[in-house]
């Protein structure tokens, strides 16, 4: 959701807030918008579009001024739809006070009908601008922007990651969280606040963390922070960045997605990096040690996540209750929290997250915690709030991600999943030997997705042949059902194709209607415990002229008579699947949509990271 960018310090400043509105457009994109203050003046450029868009207008209008303090922000929008007006920053009357927003202003109605009433003029349908007058009302009380901003959240009701600059106090930058990632780059005779740590990567490694609650004044020299209702904050700690800048850049492929297809071979060895002991039959965790017991004697496991999160827990299910014979469930996250669902101090949650920042993860690690609980993360970016409120964890080493169709978190997720069902499963006595055999297995993996990332020209061709196609069934049984369901995301996601994924046998109780010669079915078939009950339901396509494409493993001399196309991939031991059968998938709906000509990277109406409720 929204990107958030402030700078202050001795460098232009515009060229800094859209070089981190660029890097931070996969959070959102549908309008962009800078404030900058020069010589006692506010300067607001906003555009509906991207952000090379308003880079053109500020171009066309007229270069601004070189400006040391502004913010900029890329939105995602809530209220009101993406247009010049209702993109941020937003202004008091006078323009004196602007103010970016990531989140929801969930009293904004009640706070801008009071100011109306009061005369306060808005121009925008947005719950933001209700904030900028909030400020300008309580300013004239306090004559402190610091203390106003206090005011005004001590009103506000909603999550929020806020930047504030304004004419009044020329020098420096307000910052606020609720909810909302903020994070501040401490940098040398300058400082950089961002929702994300791409926007500062370039300028400093050293971060820190802003909290719930916090509010944070930002000035050259250096900042300060106390909680909205002006208690001090303890000494924060300071955080090194750890990714490099290539690895937030393109590398050389058209599209981020490509490139994060691509790294798996490499991510999914650094999710089992110093973890997996081949030789030992064993996993080490490190974020786990000292939760081991509880996850040992846990009554129940519970996978919670959202989106393809939420298809990575499915798989793990299946690997946890087949290899470690642990009762497992698997939530929606948005879901979990308002059924008031019924948790023990027994029971352990692990939140499944790329970002960390999901707002319906986070709610849920929230009520699982308060319910005593042991909550655990299993999330892409460190530093991230899932990962800092969790009891413990295993991040997942993948690196950023950056489009907005997950990929290689996705295999580093179920990775890690696999990785703690076999721990959990030798502390429950499996044997050395039958561990080590799933531990090779494992070892194995990277090597075999490199394998289907070769073959990636066929399912270049399997897009031309599809990619006028209007729907898509997704096919697979076992672990491979959430793979069905992520294929038909990824297709959903970047090429606007309608998709469904279906347990395989599920099918004939009612998608089979669907069927028929003009229907692309994507079946995934590898050859494991079930493949011939598989098979009976691609006969089932087949007796209805379904265009089947074969998901199959290399050595199946079958397939080939059944189905119309086939993609080959290796084999593996059946739970650990997914890893490989999702690939040739991501590769199809990069290629449909590449060929249909979509936004690959930032498809329409969705955000990297969903932060709203
Ligand atoms: O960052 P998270 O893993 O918590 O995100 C969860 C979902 O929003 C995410 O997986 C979403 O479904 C992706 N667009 C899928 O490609």
């Amino acid at each position: 959701m929204c990107g958030i960018v402030g700078y202050i310090g001795p460098k232009n400043t515009l060229p800094i807030l859209l070089e981190g509105l660029s890097r931070m457009e996969y959070r959102g994109y549908d309008s962009a918008g800078v404030a900058l203050i020069s010589n006692g003046t506010l300067l607001v450029r906003k555009r509906a579009g991207k952000v090379a868009d308003l880079a053109k207008k500020i171009q066309g209008d007229g270069q601004l001024p070189e400006c040391h303090v502004g913010m900029g922000h890329t939105r995602w929008a809530t209220h009101g739809e993406p247009n010049d007006v209702n993109a941020h920053p937003h202004t008091d009357c006078k323009n004196e006070i602007a103010v970016i927003h990531n989140g929801i202003i969930e009293n904004y109605l009640a706070i801008k009908t009071k100011l109306q009433r009061e005369g306060h003029h808005f121009s925008s349908e947005t719950d933001t601008e209700a904030v900028a007058h909030l400020i300008e009302d309580l300013y004239k009380q306090t004559h402190d922007l610091f203390e106003a901003v206090q005011l005004a959240l001590q009103e506000v009701t909603g999550t929020y990651g806020l930047v504030v600059v304004s004419t009044h106090e020329p020098d420096k930058i307000i910052a606020a969280r609720m909810g909302s990632p903020l994070i501040l780059g401490v940098g040398d005779g300058e400082n950089i606040v961002a929702a994300d740590a791409s926007a500062i990567i370039q300028h400093t490694r050293q971060v820190v963390y802003l909290e719930d609650g916090e509010v944070a004044e930002i000035t050259r020299e250096g900042f300060r922070t106390s909680t909205i209702h002006g208690a001090k904050v303890k000494d924060k700690r300071v955080h090194e960045i750890t990714f490099e800048l290539s690895q937030i850049e393109r590398g050389g492929y058209d599209h981020f997605m490509m490139k994060e297809i691509n790294e798996q071979p490499e991510t999914i060895r650094n999710a089992m990096r110093g973890r997996l002991l081949v030789e030992q039959g064993n996993i080490k965790l490190g974020g786990l040690e000292h939760v081991k017991d509880k996850i040992f004697n846990a009554k129940r496991i519970i996978l919670v996540g959202c989106g393809t999160s939420w298809h990575a827990g499915l798989v793990g299910e299946y690997m946890l209750e087949h290899i470690a014979k642990v009762p497992t469930e698997v939530e929606y996250a948005s879901e979990f929290r308002y059924r008031n669902p019924i948790i023990t101090k027994d029971d352990v949650v692990f939140l499944l997250s790329q970002s960390g920042e999901t707002a319906d993860t986070l709610a849920a690690l929230r009520e699982a915690k308060s319910k005593g609980a042991t909550v655990l993360g299993i999330v892409n970016v460190v530093g991230s709030t899932i990962a800092r409120e969790s009891q413990g964890g295993v991040y997942i080493h993948a690196g950023p991600e950056i489009g907005v169709a997950s990929t290689k978190a996705f295999t580093s997720q179920v990775t890690v999943l696999a990785q703690i069902a076999v721990m959990a499963a030798r502390a429950k006595g499996m044997t050395e030997t039958d561990a080590k055999v799933l531990t090779k297995e494992l070892d194995s993996l990277p090597q075999k997705v490199a394998r289907v990332l070769q073959d990636s020209h066929l399912l270049k061709k399997l897009a031309q042949e599809f990619k006028d196609a209007r729907n898509f069934l997704y096919l697979g049984r076992g672990a491979n059902f959430p793979v069905a369901l992520e294929g038909a995301l990824k297709l959903k996601e970047i090429s606007y194709i309608h998709a469904e994924g279906y347990p395989a046998a599920e099918m004939k109780h009612g998608p089979i209607a669907l069927i028929d010669e003009n229907m692309p079915v994507v079946c995934i078939v590898p050859k494991d415990a079930i493949y011939e009950k598989v098979i009976s339901n691609v006969q089932e396509v087949r007796a209805r002229r379904g265009r089947i494409i074969a998901i199959a493993n290399e050595d199946d001399t079958e397939i080939a008579k059944m189905t119309e196309f086939v993609v080959r991939v290796p084999r593996t031991y059946g739970f650990f699947g997914p890893i490989i059968n999702v690939i040739p998938l991501q590769l199809l709906s990069y290629y449909i949509a590449v060929a249909r000509g979509t936004n690959v990277d930032q498809p329409r109406n969705l955000a990297k990271s969903v932060t709203v409720e």
